[in-house]
């Protein structure tokens, strides 16, 4: 009979620690020194809805899971998860996860949440995805989901920041999609893509607030004023943002739904805090 003995062979090596729920970083990109991008692997029995955000974070100093909440960036059929980021430079979470790199382990709890999903909004013609800074992640998401396009006639996306570099991840988005071979054909015409600057010159400048509410968006793209039987908005940027922008989406009689009772529009916040 076998006899437990010790075993001939050296003992493990002191295995890397597994995180918990650990995905693995499968590309970064960095757009300016206050953003990047990065994607992972997606747990198999993730299921979610495009504009649903998850807790994902790093292992703090102290042995505990430091999380954050993201918005998932890429559609619900892509085979891995995107996501898009500040760097805060003395933030606890972001000062980290700045610093990743392909092959490294983030955590990422799949249990995905939020508002600014389609379910939220009752049928319409047009939806408006209006985004200041990171809060075009859960849009870069819903831009790439077929169902936008079988919902609705047309998608008009509106990206504020403060200067160009910081549009560039939207702008390639938009104009990868507009080539996809797949998706191309689905969003052309359909997609109207409208980003401005507000404290850098260029071509199309101002606050999304200004460009709704003086109607110069409407004559631009040649579309009516937003109304209530039209309309649809889902809103995503600061604290500040999406107060006033709702104050206009309001005026144009829109009113704010959520998953158990859709109406004309949804607002998240793209980060809590009085941004930096
Ligand atoms: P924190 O201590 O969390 O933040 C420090 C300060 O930095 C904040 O008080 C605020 O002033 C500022 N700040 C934080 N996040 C941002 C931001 N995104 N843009 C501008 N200023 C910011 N962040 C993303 O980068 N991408 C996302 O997709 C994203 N989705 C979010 C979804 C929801 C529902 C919420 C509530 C937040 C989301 N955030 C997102 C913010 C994110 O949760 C963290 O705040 C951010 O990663 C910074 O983490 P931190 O620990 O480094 O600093
Ligand atoms: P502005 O430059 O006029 O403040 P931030 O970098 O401060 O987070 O802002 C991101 C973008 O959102 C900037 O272009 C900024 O314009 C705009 N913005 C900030 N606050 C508001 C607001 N209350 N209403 C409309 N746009 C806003």
């Amino acid at each position: 009979s076998k006899t437990l003995t010790q075993s001939p062979i050296a003992p493990a090596k002191p295995a890397k620690p597994h995180l918990p729920d650990s995905q693995t970083v499968t590309s970064v990109q960095h757009w300016t020194d206050r953003l990047f991008s990065f994607r992972v692997t997606r747990p198999q029995s993730l299921r979610f809805r495009s504009g649903e955000f998850v807790m994902i974070g790093l292992m703090g100093d102290n042995g505990k899971p430091l999380l954050r909440a993201y918005s998932i960036a890429s559609p619900n059929w892509d085979e891995e998860l995107e996501f898009y980021s500040i760097k805060v430079p003395d933030g606890p979470l972001t000062s980290k996860l700045q610093h990743i790199n392909v092959g490294d382990e983030i955590i990422l709890r799949p249990k995905p949440v939020g508002t600014l999903v389609h379910d939220a909004l009752l049928p319409g013609k047009r939806v408006w995805f209006l985004a200041t800074g990171t809060g075009i992640a859960p849009f870069a998401s819903l831009m790439r989901d077929p169902e936008t396009y079988e919902k609705y006639d047309q998608v008009i996306m509106m990206h504020t920041c403060r200067t160009a570099d910081e549009l560039e991840y939207g702008r390639k988005l938009v104009e990868d999609l507009q080539n996809d071979e797949l998706i191309g054909e689905m969003v052309e015409g359909k997609l109207l893509y409208y980003p401005t600057t507000t404290r850098e010159e260029t071509a199309r400048m101002g606050r999304i607030t200004d460009n709704l509410s003086t109607g110069k968006v409407f004559e631009d793209l040649g579309i009516p004023p937003m109304n209530q039987s039209e309309d649809r908005a889902m809103v995503c940027g600061s604290l500040d943002f999406n107060i006033d922008v709702k104050a206009v989406l309001e005026s144009f009689g829109l009113r704010e739904g959520a998953n158990s009772e859709p109406r004309e529009y949804v607002v998240e916040k793209a980060f809590v805090g009085d941004g930096i």
